[in-house]
């Protein structure tokens, strides 16, 4: 039994119902909130990275985060949603007059993992989870969360267990995030939660109606469910030269570890590619010492899913940084012998460099499926239980998932991970439809965008603030509704609208 501490943190009239504030216990940070009349206390920063939960947004008894929209119930500190993994530890209340007592254990944890059900051998049934990305990390504690007792099999093509993925073209790329801060989860906790995961284990075929997989070694499998989230694979240019060693892709863990490596060597860098991982890219070079140009075909960045006006205020972001940038160009040719040295443009400008990054985007990691029809791009369609044919289920970059009356596919992480998670509960017998919004977010220099929705083309964009400012909001309206929205520094207001 872990000793009980009482602090009284606030006085009752300091919150009304439907508040929520950041209180000390000692030395321990508390998210107090009050709704219909009760008061709750959990720890009080995300399980994720860390932000200060009262200065997200309540709905009711579930909290959103004001970072990257992870959600967590008031009233057990469970987690809900994705990027977070883990729950919050709650604390006893009590209202002695007119003073709130919270009792917190000393050396109180700053997470705890959700109740997960055992794995029991003597149960014969066999779930494969093909892909340990977002998707396939949070849809294996899915579903044990959801009660499935059974074998589970996650593979993954990479030699590591699910890491942060994002980080990969931000801190970690800089060299400023260590290599623990990159796992989501330990091997001791697959061992422990009986999830087998299969390392440098690539899947060469997967037959959809029998729901067997071939191994790249030869051997198949078989199993009564599967998920497939093999998310995306990074798109070539096309052009000679492209395979040369000075030439990355930025998708793996292990592609950011090798051009972290190289730029101790090299001095100037071309980025090609002028949207999410091309400009992330193209900041993490910068910072590591790079005189870097960014290469694209489009006028504007981003011009087309923000706007021109905040592609252009992203743009001079990075101008400003000391990043280079030749827009509306695309790339005529690769030189050099052993690397490539020159980037030839399509208006002959050749531009000198050591280093070449591509990042112009990934498609569906899905060559590898038979007997179930593929989406124009390579996606696969799912129903609104996220399910693709029978015992068949897709979640993440690779998922095209009705939202209302539309169809759509999105390459974002909060999105795959609760994918994955709900394909888990699903797979597990819960059989609820999906219907979260969308979210991601996006550094770009030190300005953190997040946008919430999804807007497949836009009329017109409505202000609050401007692009240029510390602060601003964009609505993006199609038909008069407003379909996404993007903000710099308005994290609560965003959150109170992710209800
Ligand atoms: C560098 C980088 C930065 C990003 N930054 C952001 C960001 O800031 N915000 C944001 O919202 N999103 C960001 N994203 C996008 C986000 O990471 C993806 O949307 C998310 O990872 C998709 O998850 P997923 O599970 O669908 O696929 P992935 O995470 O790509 O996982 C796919 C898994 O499938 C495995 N696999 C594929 N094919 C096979 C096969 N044939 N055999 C065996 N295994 C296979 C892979 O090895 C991998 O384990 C970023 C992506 C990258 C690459
Ligand atoms: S810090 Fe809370 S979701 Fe990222």
């Amino acid at each position: 039994m872990m000793a009980l501490r009482d602090y009284v943190v606030a006085r009752v009239d300091e919150l009304q119902n439907g508040q929520m504030k950041e209180v000390k216990a000692g030395e321990t940070d508390v998210l107090l909130a009050r709704v219909d009349g009760t008061f709750y206390a959990l720890y009080g920063k995300c399980t994720h990275y860390g932000a200060p939960l009262a200065q997200g947004a309540l709905h009711g008894r579930r909290v959103r985060c004001p970072w990257h929209h992870a959600c967590f119930d008031l009233t057990d500190g469970r987690r809900l949603e994705a990027p977070a993994l883990d729950g919050l530890p709650t604390y006893e209340v009590q209202v002695r007059g007119e003073e709130i007592i919270v009792s917190v254990p000393e050396d109180t944890p700053d997470r705890v993992t959700n109740p997960m059900a055992k794995a029991d051998p003597l149960n014969p049934a066999v779930y494969v989870i093909l892909g340990g990305g977002a998707a396939g990390a949070f849809a294996a504690e899915g579903l044990r969360e959801g009660g499935f007792t059974g074998r589970i099999l996650m593979i993954t093509a990479e030699d590591t267990v699910p890491y942060d993925r994002p980080n990969c073209s931000k801190e970690y790329l800089q060299g400023e995030a260590p290599e623990e801060w990159m796992p989501l989860r330990s091997e001791a906790f697959y061992r422990e939660n009986g999830i087998e995961l299969l390392k440098n284990c690539r899947v060469t075929q997967v037959d959809v109606p029998a729901r067997r997989l071939t191994l790249a070694s030869g051997e198949t499998l078989s199993c009564e469910k599967l998920l497939l989230c093999m998310g995306g694979e990074p798109r070539r240019l096309g052009l000679p030269g492209e395979n040369r060693p000075n030439v990355f892709l930025l998708r793996t863990l292990a592609d950011s570890r090798r051009l972290q490596e190289t730029a101790r060597q090299s001095r100037r860098a071309v980025v090609i590619g002028s949207s999410f991982i091309g400009l992330e890219g193209a900041m993490s070079l910068h910072k590591l010492g790079y005189e870097v140009t960014v290469v694209g075909p489009e006028p504007v960045p981003f011009a087309k899913v923000f706007g021109e006006e905040v592609g252009r205020q992203i743009q001079q972001w990075h101008e400003d940084a000391g990043i280079r940038f030749r827009l509306g160009r695309k790339t005529d040719r690769l030189e050099g012998e052993e690397k490539v040295g020159r980037v030839v443009l399509d208006n002959g400008e050749v531009l000198e460099t050591d280093l070449v990054l591509i990042g112009i985007g990934v498609s569906p990691a899905t060559g590898i499926v038979s007997g179930l029809a593929l989406e124009k791009d390579g996606g696969i369609r799912v129903d609104r239980f996220l399910q693709a044919a029978d015992g068949v289920f897709a979640a993440g970059d690779i998922a095209h998932v009705p939202h209302g009356d539309e169809v759509y596919r999105i390459e974002h992480w909060k999105v795959a991970g609760q994918q994955g998670y709900h394909a888990g509960l699903n797979m597990a017998g819960a059989n609820r439809p999906y219907e979260a919004q969308p979210f991601f977010w996006s550094l770009q220099q030190d300005k953190t965008l997040s946008y919430l929705g999804h807007a497949q083309g836009f009329d017109r964009i409505a202000f609050d603030g401007r692009p240029e400012d510390d602060s601003f909001r964009a609505d993006y309206l199609k038909d008069e509704t407003v379909r996404a929205t993007l903000t710099l520094d308005r994290d609560t207001e965003l959150a109170e609208r992710d209800v």
